[in-house]
């Protein structure tokens, strides 16, 4: 496995969450690091049988053994990271690089302004005016916050000597290419910040000759939430017939939902360099294979479906979530790779 990086394909909410958590449990990573952008994402996971939003603390915690990283290029609010680190217990085993930018009420305020909040839809945790901040450099960093001091680390330094090692090290990208500060769909309709592999390796410190796989993950009926173009749009009669009713983990907005964009879809994977494709929701395609875990189990609808997404992204189909829980997955990288 070495480095692998995951990152989603479509608007975000493509259920990167719940992936990470079920590769974290099979592969055993060693080293889990959470990239992207920063509180504004949501990943929810099933964990001891609750569920979880994760915004700051890395999905793959569910693996005991595993250290867990938060890297540089992440924005970390202090209040939302302590209160996951009780939610999680991760407290010993879970580090911030000490160059992170901190979010501020201050970032917090501005964030709800009718130019962002308003317009562009934001998730209003501050995201845009924490990187606005950082890019003026007049930024706060983690190594200025006391509180953060027993957390500190150089996220580099840390997740290479486990490559060194030949031990597995696995990114945990968020959002979606199509929210990318540069090549979402579009601007300024995007996050603050390119949302895709290459960055998201550049978040935890990990070079581009060091990646070996690039999982992108897409959602059998794309989301999209706050404001902007959705070109494959579905009328609410239609999510209601196929029973989709989603929900944002951070903002508790309701998403719009989609039909799959092959176009975009293809954009992505070009944009990720994509060497595998997880599937969420392929439930929504066919109830029948909801909670199915084994290959034998999909349906001549649900395998048709995959069978396209391949055939025209014309990358290996290896990993299919079947509903929402960690065990909902159907695993074929033995087969496929
Ligand atoms: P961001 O980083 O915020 O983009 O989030 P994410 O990609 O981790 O996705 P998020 O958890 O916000 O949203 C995905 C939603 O789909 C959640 O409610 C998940 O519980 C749910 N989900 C994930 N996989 C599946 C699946 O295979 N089937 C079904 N039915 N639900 C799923
Ligand atoms: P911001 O990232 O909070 O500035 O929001 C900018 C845009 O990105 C808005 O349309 C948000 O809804 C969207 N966005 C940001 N993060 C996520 C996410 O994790 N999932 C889905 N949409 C997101
Ligand atoms: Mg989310």
């Amino acid at each position: 496995m070495g480095c692998t990086v995951l990152a989603g394909g479509q608007w975000g909410d493509e259920g990167k969450g719940k992936i990470i958590s079920a590769l974290a449990l099979k592969d055993e990573p060693s080293a889990i690091a959470r990239a992207g952008v920063g509180p504004n994402a949501g990943h929810t996971i099933y964990y001891k049988g609750k569920k979880l939003g994760l915004r700051e603390i890395p999905c793959g915690f569910v693996q005991e053994k595993a250290e867990l990283y938060i890297g540089a290029g992440v924005l970390v609010d202090p209040e939302v990271f302590f209160k996951e680190i009780d939610a999680t217990g991760t407290k010993g085993r879970i580090f911030v690089d000490k160059r992170c930018t901190i979010i501020t009420p201050e970032h917090k305020r501005l964030d709800l302004a009718p130019d962002l909040k308003g317009k562009i839809g934001t998730t209003g945790t501050g995201c845009g005016p924490a990187n606005s901040d950082r890019a003026l450099r007049r930024a706060k960093l983690a190594q200025e916050v006391p509180e953060l001091a027993e957390f500190l680390a150089d996220v580099p330094v840390e997740v290479n000597k486990f490559l060194d090692k030949k031990k597995d090290v696995l990114v945990e990208g968020t959002q979606g290419s199509l929210l990318s500060l540069y090549y979402g769909y579009e601007y300024p309709f995007v996050t603050s910040k390119d949302t895709n592999a290459s960055t998201f390796a550049a978040d935890v410190g990990i070079g581009p000759r060091r990646v070996d796989e690039v999982i992108v993950v897409f959602k059998s009926y794309p989301s999209r939430v706050g404001n902007g173009p959705f070109p494959s749009q579905m009328t609410k009669e239609r999510a209601n017939e196929l029973g989709i009713h989603e929900y944002g983990t951070v903002t508790g907005r309701e998403r719009a939902s989609g039909e799959f964009d092959f176009d975009l879809a293809r954009y992505s994977c070009m944009l990720n360099s994509a060497t595998q494709i997880a599937i969420t929701c392929l439930d929504y395609v066919d109830r029948s294979i909801t909670g199915a875990s084994e290959a034998k189990q999909l349906t001549p609808k649900a395998k048709a479906f995959v069978d396209k997404v391949e055939k025209e992204l014309k990358v290996p189909v290896t990993l299919l979530g079947t509903g929402p829980e960690t065990n909902h997955i159907i695993d074929l990288r033995d087969e496929k790779l």
